[in-house]
């Protein structure tokens, strides 16, 4: 009897296509899935200036929220923190423990210097959703719950359009080829359209038509300042948070009846996927360019990979027809995708099997400025 394929192991193959390799590289050489662990000290000293008073408490925060407010005021590159464990107070400083989630879920938004994601406010706009039959057999309970997760996902697939702006100005300033060059144009414009199908199903669940406010992102595009900086954000951005957009589209497919919605996921999962064949491909050049330097610095992003975050909306079984897993569901689904196929794509990019520039000049630039080289 014939057994349909494993998704991990069709996503895997194309994936290690992309890096000119074969599917026999497939390893758990990272072996668990273990988040590493995170120690970092911030002084209650930084609460002064948002407090009302002027002045800091004297005591750490132990809860949760609070202790993750007072890390994110600290100097640590943005994470989205989790299992906090309060260590110890010394005078002024606080100490905690915590593992990092350090990728995306579906999509590439737009990350600030930090790496915080900007998004804009969905707002009440005309001319982002289009017209569309709304759904009749929910709840108005359960039509605020899935109409919430497509305004969430719009306003993260809109973002992306900015990110793949972002990251057509980090390949010009590098020098990169003309192919990645368009490939990123061409996902920009395809993230527009997600960002259109997103507002549509939102706006018809919820009943008013949505579209983004501004977007946030300042005066300044972030450029990446070298090479290695450029692929250790690409390995986050695309080949982790885009890998993961795929799979996690592909598994909402399979459960998903609702037309419209099915009409919609069955594009994300064809664009994410290019998307994150586009990562690959990208840091597949980048390491054949810059070398060691930009290898270690993809293995540092990819080694700090952590445990996904599903998302808390209130959750029922008739959901899963209109896109929407279980949190459980999602969690495992993205844990699945990093074991099975992140991880070992990871593993055959960073063990020499991508060879250097000299074994392949059509990927060398003659036009890269060395001093944006780090
Ligand atoms: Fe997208
Ligand atoms: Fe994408």
């Amino acid at each position: 009897m014939n057994h349909p394929p494993d998704p991990t192991d069709v996503l895997r193959l194309r994936l290690l296509l992309v890096l000119g390799l074969g599917s026999a590289h497939f390893s758990c050489g990272w072996g668990t899935c273990d988040e590493p662990e995170y120690t970092a000290t911030v002084s209650l000293d930084v609460l002064a200036d948002t407090a009302d008073s002027g002045t800091s408490p004297t005591d750490c925060p132990t809860d949760p929220n609070a202790s993750a407010e007072l890390l994110n005021q600290g100097d640590a590159p943005y994470c989205e923190m989790m299992d906090i464990t309060f260590l110890e107070q010394e005078g002024s400083d606080c100490t905690y423990r915590y593992t990092c989630f350090t990728c995306c879920g579906y999509g590439r938004p737009y990350l600030d210097e930090r790496g915080a994601p900007v998004e804009a406010d969905a707002v009440p706009a005309e001319g982002w959703a289009e017209p569309s039959r709304p759904p009749v057999e929910l709840t108005s309970e359960q039509r605020a719950t899935v109409g919430a997760f497509w305004r969430d996902m719009a306003r993260a697939e809109h973002s992306s359009v900015a990110g793949f702006h972002r990251f057509a100005l980090d390949l010009l300033a590098h020098g990169a080829p003309l192919e990645l060059l368009s490939r990123a144009q061409r996902a920009g414009a395809q993230e527009v359209r997600h960002a259109i199908d997103a507002f549509t199903l939102a706006s018809a669940y919820l009943g008013e038509p949505l579209g983004p406010g501004r977007l946030g992102i300042g005066p300044h595009a972030v450029v990446a300042r070298s090479l290695a900086e450029l692929a250790a954000w690409t390995a986050r951005d695309g080949a982790i948070g885009e890998t993961l957009a795929a799979f996690l589209a592909a598994r909402a497919l399979a459960e998903a009846t609702e037309p419209t919605v099915r009409a919609v996921l069955e594009t994300v999962v064809r664009d994410e996927t290019e998307h994150a064949e586009l990562a690959w491909a990208t840091l597949r050049w980048a390491i054949e360019v810059g070398g060691d330097e930009v290898r270690t610095a993809v293995a540092a992003v990819f080694a700090g990979l952590g445990d996904p975050t599903p998302h808390s909306l209130p959750w029922s079984p008739e959901l899963a027809a209109h896109g929407l897993p279980s949190p459980e569901q999602e969690r495992a689904d993205a844990r699945l995708c990093i074991a099975r196929v992140i991880r070992p794509v990871a593993d055959a990019l960073l063990a020499n099997e991508v060879r250097e520039a000299t074994a392949n000049q059509r990927f060398v630039s003659t036009h890269a400025d060395p001093s944006l080289r780090g």
